[in-house]
């Protein structure tokens, strides 16, 4: 967590007033917190011989929501990655954690700033997938502390995106895209990094509209 990000959730806490922080504190439950992964696309057909993998880290649990806190059952990334895969018919790679995150978000958040701070590259479990079939990689990960979680660097690490079109995706309180898709362009100098998207985490049910624009818009449906 930046400071920036910490002095803006307690501008947002200030503003909700005693009621809002309280609910913060108690782990307020918001809408998002139970409804499963959306499933309903609105029409889209996935394009003829693209192969688009979407490789996310996501995390369940405790999180931010509107100034509060709420528990998410399903990780916003995870709920976007879903919803990629409903309308393109991509393939989905969760990025897992040997040692898994907090569920509390203040530890979550104490452990991101550690891994921030020292370069750490956080171990990830099991196998890596395979990309060679893959014309198109979909980097999908919260913004953790206004950058990348450094899991996302260990993944990078790991496998060869030489030649593959890679297109950055972040969920997100407030940050916006916080310059991830320029960390990917400076790291992945053998790979076209091409445009974005970022979600407001809160938002990501909604998203489905954005989500088909920015698929179409890179030819990944019709
Ligand atoms: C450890 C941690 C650090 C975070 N740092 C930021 C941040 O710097 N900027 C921001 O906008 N949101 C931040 N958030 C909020 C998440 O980016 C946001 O809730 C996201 O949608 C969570 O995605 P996930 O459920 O897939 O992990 C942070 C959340 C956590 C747990």
């Amino acid at each position: 967590m930046t400071d920036q990000f910490s002095r803006r959730v307690a501008l947002r806490a200030t503003a909700v007033g005693a009621a809002g922080l309280a609910a913060a504190l108690t782990g307020c439950s918001g809408p998002g917190a139970t409804r499963p992964a959306s499933t309903t696309a609105a029409a889209s057909t996935p394009a003829p011989g693209r192969r688009v993998l979407v490789a996310f880290f996501s995390r369940a649990g405790e999180n931010y929501f509107y100034g509060g806190r709420t528990n998410l059952a399903i990780g916003n990334t995870e709920v976007v990655a879903g919803m990629i895969r409903d309308r393109s018919g991509a393939d989905l790679y969760k990025i897992e954690p040997v040692e898994p995150y907090p569920n509390r978000y203040d530890e979550a958040v104490d452990r991101n700033k550690q891994e921030q701070e020292s370069g750490a590259l956080p171990a990830i479990a099991g196998a890596l997938p395979g990309v060679g079939p893959y014309d198109t990689v979909i980097l999908g990960s919260p913004v953790w502390g206004s950058r990348a979680p450094r899991i996302m660097s260990t993944f990078l690490a790991g496998i060869d995106l030489v030649g593959k079109t890679v297109l950055p995706l972040v969920t997100y309180a407030v940050s916006g895209m916080s310059g991830i898709d320029e960390f990917y362009r400076d790291a992945l100098t053998t790979s076209t990094v091409d445009r974005g998207l970022a979600v407001q985490g809160e938002k990501v049910r909604d998203a489905g509209p954005d989500i088909g624009n920015w698929l179409r818009g890179h030819n990944l449906i019709s």
